[in-house]
């Protein structure tokens, strides 16, 4: 056998162990990441905790479920974002990331609905969209009260229950949207994505949405005002 074969068999073998160290190295990384990630998703919920910005009632509720649904609601969908009353009061003062300073959300507006996207879907259009309270009332369940089949029902299918602009017609003339905008759907609201959440994510963001404190919002009949106490 020729020095030159030698050599050049031992850089392969070499090579095809470093190779094969790779693949192991990066296959026991995946199953890192798999175990991070799996449904008990345990990280998530004490991120969830973590980074919940007001006090959570968790008396009678699945702890788990409500951790991720923090996770999710501040972490990922960014829900207050929209929810809250807009962009002025959306930070505690002094505490605006924009402004390049530490974040603190405000939990006077934490989620509880106002912010108005304007005139929609024109700057001629009478009805303006607004986010609604998310915030639970005195009955304890998230958004005023809402069942979880209701929850559902909004999250996958976007449908308005308090019907607030219907569709315009030759009878509705008023506070109403011009077609092919549907009336009865909420607009803006990113239900479109939403509803290809999974049930238990679903679970989890309402188990949230029922323990974060209730806001009352503006006094009634404003479709914002829920009866805390
Ligand atoms: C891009 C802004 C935006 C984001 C992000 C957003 N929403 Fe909304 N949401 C809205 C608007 C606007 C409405 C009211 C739409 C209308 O009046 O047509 C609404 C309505 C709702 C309603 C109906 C409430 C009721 O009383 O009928 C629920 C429930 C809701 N959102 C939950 C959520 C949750 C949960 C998240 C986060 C996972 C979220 N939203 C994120 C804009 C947003």
């Amino acid at each position: 056998m020729s020095k030159q074969f030698i050599k050049a068999a031992g850089t392969t073998a070499a090579l095809v162990s470093l190779v094969f160290a790779g693949i192991l190295i990066s296959s026991r990384g995946m199953q890192a990441f798999e175990d991070d990630d799996n449904d008990s998703g345990q990280s998530k919920i004490q991120k969830g905790f973590q980074v919940a910005p007001v006090p959570l009632n968790l008396a009678g509720k699945n702890r788990a479920l409500a951790g991720l649904g923090s996770y999710i609601v501040n972490a990922v969908s960014e829900c207050n974002g929209c929810h809250s009353a807009g962009p002025q009061t959306e930070f505690v003062r002094g505490f605006n990331p924009y402004f390049g300073q530490p974040k603190k959300l405000n939990p006077a507006t934490y989620l509880g609905g106002g912010r108005d996207f304007g005139p929609f879907p024109g700057p001629t259009s009478a009805v303006h969209i607004i986010t609604r309270n998310l915030t639970p009332d005195k009955t304890g369940r998230a958004i005023g009260g809402a069942s979880f089949s209701e929850f559902v029902e909004i999250m996958r299918h976007g449908t308005d229950f308090d019907h607030l602009h219907p569709t315009c017609s030759a009878t509705v003339t008023t506070n109403c949207l011009p077609p092919p905008f549907r009336g009865d759907l909420l607009q803006i609201m990113p239900w479109p994505a939403y509803q290809d959440m999974t049930d238990h994510d679903l679970r989890a963001i309402y188990e949230y949405l029922s323990s974060i404190p209730c806001i009352a919002g503006p006094p009634s009949p404003s479709p914002l005002h829920h009866d805390c106490t």
